[in-house]
C-alpha cells in the first residue's frame, strides 16, 4: 500500500488560493509518479476564515492541523481598508498566524535565500556582487522575542499614552534554535553567522553566552559574529559571504524580507516552520491583495514550500530537488513572472497558471 501523508491545506487570503492551486498540482504529479498518497484536507485560515466563520483560526482548522502530518499554508491578510473591518484580535496576523506558531511551537523557521546562477539576472545587485549566485539559509527563531513577550498599554500619571512590549527569551529557547543552526551549518559549509545586537540588548548578550556553550559541541563550525545592522549592509554588499545565518525572531523577520529584496522579489522566498512534532510551510511574503484573483502572482514561493515539505517532512529529498530544478529551468529558459520583471522587456512574462503549466511539463521529465 502506498505511503499516505495527511496534509492540511490552508490556502489563506489574497493570492493564496491561486498560488496554492499550482502547488497542489505539483503534489498531485509527485503522487502519480511515486508510490505515495497525499490526503489533503482543506481548511479556512486568515481573513477569509473570519468573514465566513467569525474566527480567523476556526476550531475546524485547528483540528485539521492537529490531524495532519504537515501543513501547507498560503499567505494571509487583506488590504488596510479590509483589515479595518476585522476586530483587532481577530486580524489574521494576531488572530491566526501567531497563534498557529505558538500552538505548533514552530520555533525553527528556515528561510532559504537562494538564487541559482541561471536566475542571477533577477537580482537588483550588480552581476559581480552576485557572482555564481546566492545561497543562504536564514534560520529565524519564530516563537519568542518581541512577538510573544508581555505587552501593556496604558496612560502615564501625566496622562500620556504609553506602550510596553518586552523581548523575552530563556536560555532553553535560545539553545534549541542555535542547535538547529549548528546542525544546518554542519550539513553545509560549516560557517555560521550569528546575528545579534549585543552592544545594546541584553537579550543578545544571553544569546551569545548560550552560543558559546552550544558551539563546544560543534568545533568544526566557524562562527562569525555580526551585528544585525551591519548584517543588513553586508547582505547587499557581499551576500556570498553568508551560508547559514541565525537570529532571533524580529531580526529574522526584517532580514528575511531583505533577503527577498536581494533576490529580486519576495515571491522567491518559501519557508519551513519546524516544531518538535509538526511543521508548517508557507511563503515568507504577504497576500498581495492588489493582484489577487488576476492570475498574475508568482507561485514559486508556494511551490517551493511544497518542495521544503517533501524534503523536511516526508524525507523525499530527490523529489524536492526535482521541484526546484523544474521551477528554475522555467526561469533559466528566459521566462519571468510579473514580480521579477517589467512588461515590455525581452523577457516573456508568465501568468500564475502558465508558470504552473511549465513547471509541470519540466517536472514530468525530472521525476
Ligand atoms: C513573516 C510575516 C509575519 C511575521 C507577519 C505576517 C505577522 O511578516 O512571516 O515574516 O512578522 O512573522
Ligand atoms: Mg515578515
Amino acid at each position: 500500500m502506498a505511503q499516505t501523508y495527511k496534509i492540511a491545506v490552508l490556502a489563506g487570503d489574497g493570492i493564496g488560493p491561486e498560488i496554492t492551486q499550482q502547488a497542489l498540482r505539483v503534489l498531485k504529479l509527485v503522487e502519480e509518479k511515486r508510490d505515495v498518497h497525499f490526503d489533503c484536507q482543506h481548511a479556512e485560515f486568515g481573513a477569509s476564515a473570519y468573514f465566513s466563520t467569525g474566527k480567523s483560526f476556526p476550531d475546524a482548522t485547528k483540528k485539521a492541523c492537529d490531524e495532519a502530518d504537515a501543513i501547507l499554508k498560503g499567505p494571509i491578510g487583506l488590504s488596510h481598508e479590509e483589515s479595518e473591518k476585522i476586530p483587532v484580535e481577530e486580524r489574521p496576523e494576531r488572530g491566526a498566524l501567531l497563534p498557529m506558531r505558538r500552538r505548533l511551537n514552530t520555533y525553527a523557521n528556515f528561510r532559504p535565500i537562494s538564487l541559482p546562477k541561471g536566475m542571477a539576472h533577477f537580482s537588483p545587485l550588480k552581476a559581480e556582487v552576485v557572482g555564481e549566485g546566492i545561497d543562504i539559509l536564514l534560520v529565524r527563531e519564530l516563537v519568542g522575542g518581541l512577538y510573544f513577550g508581555g505587552k501593556e498599554r496604558g496612560e502615564t500619571e501625566e496622562g500620556l499614552r504609553y506602550v510596553k512590549e518586552t523581548l523575552e527569551y530563556d536560555e532553553q529557547q535560545i539553545r534549541q534554535i542555535l542547535i538547529i543552526a549548528f546542525q544546518e551549518a554542519m550539513k553545509r559549509k560549516k560557517v555560521l553567522h550569528n546575528i545579534h545586537k549585543s552592544n545594546v540588548l541584553i537579550s543578545s548578550v544571553l544569546w551569545n553566552e548560550v552560543l558559546e556553550e552550544v558551539a563546544v559541541d560543534y568545533p568544526e563550525v566557524n562562527v562569525i559574529h555580526m551585528l544585525v545592522d551591519a548584517a543588513a549592509t553586508h547582505l547587499c554588499l557581499n551576500p556570498c559571504q553568508f551560508d547559514v545565518m541565525v537570529m532571533e525572531n524580529m531580526f529574522g523577520d526584517i532580514l528575511s524580507d531583505q533577503g527577498g529584496g536581494i533576490l529580486g522579489s519576495l515571491g522567491l522566498m518559501p519557508s519551513a516552520c519546524m516544531g518538535p512534532d509538526k511543521a508548517y510551510y508557507e511563503p515568507s511574503h504577504g497576500s498581495a491583495p492588489d493582484i489577487a484573483g488576476k492570475n498574475l502572482a508568482n507561485p514559486y514561493s508556494m511551490i517551493g514550500s511544497v518542495a521544503l515539505m517533501l524534503d523536511m517532512s516526508f524525507g523525499m529529498a530527490d523529489e524536492a530537488k526535482a521541484v526546484w530544478q523544474a521551477m528554475q529551468s522555467v526561469f533559466e529558459a528566459g521566462f519571468s513572472t510579473g514580480d521579477l520583471s517589467q512588461a515590455g522587456s525581452d523577457i516573456t512574462l508568465l501568468s500564475t497558471t502558465e508558470f504552473g503549466d511549465k513547471v509541470m511539463a519540466a517536472l514530468q521529465d525530472l521525476l
